[in-house]
């Protein structure tokens, strides 16, 4: 049975958290399609390619191999076949990722990996255009934001736990210019679909954001 919970909303919103909860207790498979472009993004410091080299930025993602595998853990991310799960998230890829991730071609490529990598399952993918772009037929559609301060105090906290160095002004600083960068992208923005139900998580709890969007699969499940 293939069903698809289409998980939309700017960086920090909880996303990441609640799918992942969703997927386990649902038994379904959590695709992080914002890990397809912290890889590219990676690969791009790695190579030494600047910013402005669109044309070489998406030669890269015509000949790079990403991997994500579901485990108990939590999911791991594979790039040319080397774990990356963790350097994915490191402050020099988050920094550069948002302009990547606007290159035109590479969105093209994106999207058709994103809807490989889902095809057949039942699903919950979280990014930017999910519900407007990868998938505009999904099941079900929410957008899940909060306010940016909400949001910096959450990155920071995992930042401390994942032991990465970064104060709640950088961090917010770093959210505020993403959204913006998301926000005004001309392809893939961040933006909310026509039939999205929006949940602004600002004042609830995780475990309250995972039951409501609980309730709304299982009634459309039904
Ligand atoms: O969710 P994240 O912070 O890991 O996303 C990393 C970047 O990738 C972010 O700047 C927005 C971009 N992104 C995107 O453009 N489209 C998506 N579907 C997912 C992420």
């Amino acid at each position: 049975m293939s069903f698809v919970v289409a998980v939309d909303g700017p960086a920090g919103s909880g996303k990441g958290t609640v799918t992942k909860k969703i997927a386990q207790k649902l038994d379904f498979t959590n695709l992080d399609t914002g890990a397809t472009y912290r890889c590219l993004a990676l690969e791009v410091l790695k190579m030494g390619i600047t910013l402005e080299d669109e044309q070489k930025i998406t030669e890269l993602s015509n000949c790079i191999d990403i991997k994500i595998e579901a485990t108990q853990e939590g999911d791991k991310v594979y790039l040319n076949g080397e774990d990356v799960t963790k350097k994915i998230r490191e402050p020099e890829v988050t920094k550069i990722v948002s302009q990547v991730s606007a290159i035109i071609p590479v969105r093209t490529k994106m999207v058709e990996l994103q809807r490989k990598l889902s095809q057949g399952k039942k699903v919950i993918v979280e990014g930017r255009d999910i519900g407007t772009v990868v998938f505009p037929n999904a099941d079900l559609k929410i957008y899940l934001d909060a306010s940016p301060e909400e949001r910096a105090k959450r990155r920071q906290k995992q930042n401390e736990e994942s032991n990465i160095k970064s104060t709640y002004e950088e961090v917010l600083k770093q959210i505020i210019e993403r959204d913006n960068n998301d926000k005004n992208k001309k392809v893939g923005a961040l933006k909310k679909a026509d039939d999205a139900i929006v949940i602004d998580s600002s004042n609830m709890t995780i475990e309250e954001v995972v039951q409501k969007i609980e309730n709304l699969i299982n009634e459309r499940i039904k």
